[in-house]
């Protein structure tokens, strides 16, 4: 299981949307997908009430300080990758649900005012660090591009970021009709239809390409198999290439350390 939190203390900085597509999208590949909802308009919740969700992603509703560590908790032998979409402003649950992931999200839109909200985010994982010992692994996804021109605040918001050594996801999201109209339309970028949203093959195409470089920063953590576990403690070698194997696959996740 891989808890990944969208924050950006920035509203309307594209969490919701970026948290909707990336879980569509691994609930595509076929993983079990939890998706939280802590948002008091509930924009995910009216989402999934729509219908045509995937049946292996979950919706949580309702998510708060007092319970997003009991609900983590309860599902994570039942999820495969748990996102949780906060809200916009530096509040308790922001931090809580920093402290519980494996990797941080921080969507930016090309315009300065989502950095500074960005830079607040980064501002608490550099807090976690120093006064927790917590380190989170966090990127940064562009968020809304235009897909013609870069514009110059883009280059603006890039070099901020690029100054404070933050990582930037090689995939930055279209701005797409098609992600503002799943949340009219309910279901996924592949149960729309083509004839009435344009360049839904478009969006289709960014949602792999940004599913694929999620996968590859935040893989999943593969419990060992019952044979395997056989096989090592009847050969004393075959444990020490298997102890080398997992360090190997050990995802950057696991870096993660707590006091
Ligand atoms: N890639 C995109 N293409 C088109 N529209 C987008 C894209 N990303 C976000 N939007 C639109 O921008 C607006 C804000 O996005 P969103 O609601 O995801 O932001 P948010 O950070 O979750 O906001 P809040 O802080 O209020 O929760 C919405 O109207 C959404 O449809
Ligand atoms: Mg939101």
């Amino acid at each position: 299981m891989a808890t990944i939190t969208f924050a950006n203390t920035k509203g309307g900085a594209g969490k919701t949307t970026v948290a909707l597509i990336l879980a569509a999208e691994l609930a595509q590949r076929g993983h079990r997908v939890a998706l939280f909802d802590s948002d008091p308009q509930q924009w995910i919740t009216r989402w999934h009430g729509l219908g045509a969700t995937p049946a292996n992603l979950t919706l949580v509703s309702n998510v708060n300080e007092a319970t997003i560590e009991l609900e983590v908790k309860a599902l994570k032998k039942k999820a495969d990758y748990i996102l949780i979409d906060v809200t916009g402003g530096v509040t308790p649950l922001l931090a809580k649900a920093i402290g519980l992931s494996d990797r941080v999200m921080i969507p930016v839109q090309g315009c300065a005012m989502d950095a500074v909200g960005g830079a607040q985010v980064l501002d608490i994982l550099k807090a976690l660090d120093k006064e927790c010992a917590i380190h989170i692994p966090h990127s940064v996804v562009l968020t809304r591009i235009n897909s013609i021109i870069t514009t110059r605040a883009l280059m603006a918001v890039k070099a901020l970021l690029a100054e404070q050594r933050v990582q930037v996801l090689d995939t930055a999201l279209i701005e797409r009709a098609a992600y503002r109209d799943m949340f009219v339309t309910g279901g996924t970028l592949y149960s729309m239809d083509p004839l009435r949203v344009s360049n839904l093959d478009k969006a289709q195409d960014n949602a792999r390409l940004f599913g694929d470089e999620v996968i590859s920063l935040v893989p999943l953590k593969v419990a060992k198999p019952r044979a395997a576990k056989t096989e090592t403690a009847k050969n004393g070698t075959a444990k020490a290439e298997k102890k080398t194997k997992v360090a190997a696959n050990k995802p950057e996740t696991a870096k993660r350390k707590v006091a």
